[in-house]
C-alpha cells in the first residue's frame, strides 16, 4: 500500500467515524451530480482499468461479476480500454469492440451494470506504436504518427524491445483511423453502453499525435499545436456525428510522458484542447493529474491546481484522475476544482469503494502482481467487500 494512504488510514479513529455518522455529514464525493442527461448519485467514478482477461480480444462472462461488483445505483463506470480495430491492438487479452462477436460478448456485461443502476461508458483505444508485429494483421509493423520507435525504456514494467518500430501513417490513411473510431463507437452503443470515452491519453495513438516531443510529421497533422490537435478533434467530431456529443468523453494526459510521450508545453496543450473541445459540446473531459507523470506512481503530493485552467476553460463536465484518496477527492470536489474524480487502483481493490468512503472504512490493499494476469477470479473478483470482512 502506498505510504500516503497508510498514513491517512492510520489517522482514522473510531471516534471520527462515529462523529461523521452522528453529524450525518455528506462528504463532497457522495453528493449527487447531473452530467448531461445522466443523474449521478455520487462523484466516485470507476477509472478505465485494463485487466487483460478478455481472451483473444473477446470480453468474457467473468467481467459481468467484476463490473457488477463495482456498480452502484447512479454510479458512473468507464470500461477498460477496448480496441477499435485490428491495427489498434497492443496487448494480449484486451477486449475489442470492432467485431459482431465482441459486441455480443459485451452485451450481458453492460446489461448487468445497467440493471444495478450504473451508467457505463466504453473506453475506445488505438495503441498506435505501443504494439508489435504479433498483434498486427499479417505481421505488419504497427501504425503510428511517425516511424520513430520508443526511445526510452517505458515505465510500468514493459520492455521497449517488445514494441516493433512503427510505420508512419500516410496522410490519406488518417480518415480510415477516424472511421474505425466512429464504427467502434456505434458498436459500443449497439452493445448497450451509455456512451464512449475516447482514449487520448497515456502515450497511445491519439497522444502520439498530440505531443510535440514525439510528433515529427511534416504534413498538416504535425508541427504547431494547431496542427497536432486536429487528429483528436476530427475523431471527436466523427464520433459525435455518429452517436451524439452528449455521449462522449475524451481522456487526456497533457502532463504525462508515459510511454515516451511528452510535451514541452503541457499547459498550452491542455488549455488548447479544453477550449477546442467546447466547439463539439462533448459531455466530459477526463484529465490525468500532472503528479501521475510516472505510470502507476505510488506516492503523490496533493493536487496542486495545475488542471484548474483546463477545468475553467472547458464547458462540460470535468473529471480528474491520478493518485486520489478519499481526502484529496473530497477536497477537489469540495473546492469546485472538478465535478468528478476517477479512482483506479483503489477501485480495483475495493469493489465497494463508494461505501467505504461513506463510512470512512479502511481500504483493501491492491495487489500489483495480479493487475494484468489472466486469471478470471484471482486479483479480479476476489477482493472482499468491507461488510464481509
Ligand atoms: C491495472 C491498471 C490498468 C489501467 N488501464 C487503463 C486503461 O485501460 N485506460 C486508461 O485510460 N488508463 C488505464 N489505467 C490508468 C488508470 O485509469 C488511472 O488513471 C491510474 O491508475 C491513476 O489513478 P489511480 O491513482 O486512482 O490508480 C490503468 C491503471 C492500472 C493500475
Amino acid at each position: 500500500m502506498p505510504d500516503n494512504m497508510e498514513t491517512w488510514r492510520d489517522k482514522i479513529t473510531h471516534r471520527d467515524q462515529q462523529e461523521e455518522k452522528n453529524n450525518n455529514n455528506i462528504i463532497p464525493l457522495l453528493t449527487p451530480y447531473k452530467m448531461g442527461s445522466f443523474n449521478l448519485s455520487h462523484r466516485i467514478v470507476l477509472a478505465p482499468l485494463s485487466r487483460m482477461r478478455s481472451y483473444d480480444y473477446i470480453p468474457q462472462p467473468h467481467a459481468i461479476l467484476y463490473y457488477s461488483q463495482r456498480t452502484t445505483e447512479g454510479g458512473f463506470l468507464i470500461s477498460e480500454a477496448s480496441v477499435v480495430s485490428e491495427t489498434g491492438r497492443g496487448y494480449k487479452h484486451t477486449p475489442g469492440i470492432w467485431t459482431k462477436e465482441q459486441v455480443e460478448a459485451w452485451k450481458p456485461i453492460v446489461a448487468e451494470v445497467q440493471a444495478k443502476g450504473g451508467i457505463f461508458f466504453c473506453q475506445l483505444l488505438h495503441a498506435g506504436r505501443i504494439s508489435n508485429r504479433d498483434f498486427q494483421p499479417n505481421g505488419k509493423a504497427p501504425i503510428s504518427y511517425s516511424d520513430k520507435p520508443l526511445k526510452n525504456q517505458p515505465n510500468g514494467g514493459f520492455n521497449a524491445a517488445e514494441f516493433t518500430p512503427p510505420r508512419r501513417l500516410r496522410t490519406g490513411e488518417i480518415p480510415q483511423i477516424v472511421n474505425d473510431f466512429r464504427i467502434a463507437a456505434r458498436n459500443a452503443i449497439e452493445a448497450g453502453f451509455d456512451g464512449v470515452e475516447i482514449h487520448g491519453a497515456n502515450g497511445y495513438l491519439i497522444d502520439q499525435f498530440l505531443k510535440d516531443q514525439v510528433n515529427d510529421r511534416t504534413d498538416q497533422y504535425g508541427g504547431s499545436l494547431k496542427n497536432r490537435c486536429p487528429f483528436a478533434l476530427e475523431l471527436v467530431e466523427a464520433v459525435a456525428n455518429e452517436i451524439g456529443a452528449d455521449k462522449i468523453g475524451l481522456r487526456l494526459s497533457p502532463f504525462a510522458d508515459y510511454l515516451d510521450c511528452g510535451d514541452s508545453n503541457p499547459e498550452a496543450l491542455g488549455l488548447y484542447m479544453a477550449r477546442a473541445l467546447n466547439k463539439y459540446n462533448i459531455l466530459y473531459c477526463h484529465v490525468i493529474e500532472p503528479r501521475m507523470i510516472k505510470a502507476q506512481q505510488e506516492k503523490c503530493d496533493g493536487p496542486d491546481g495545475t488542471l484548474l485552467p483546463m477545468r475553467k476553460a472547458f464547458s462540460g463536465t470535468f473529471i480528474v484522475s491520478g493518485g486520489y484518496n478519499r481526502e484529496d477527492g473530497n477536497k477537489v470536489v469540495g473546492e469546485g476544482h472538478t465535478a468528478l474524480v476517477a479512482y483506479g487502483r483503489w477501485f480495483l481493490a475495493n469493489p465497494d469503494l463508494p461505501r467505504r468512503f461513506e463510512i470512512n472504512a479502511p481500504l483493501n490493499k491492491y495487489d500489483r502482481a495480479t493487475f494484468y494476469t489472466h486469471d478470471p477470479v484471482v486479483g479480479y473478483t476476489d477482493y472482499p467487500f468491507y461488510e464481509s470482512l
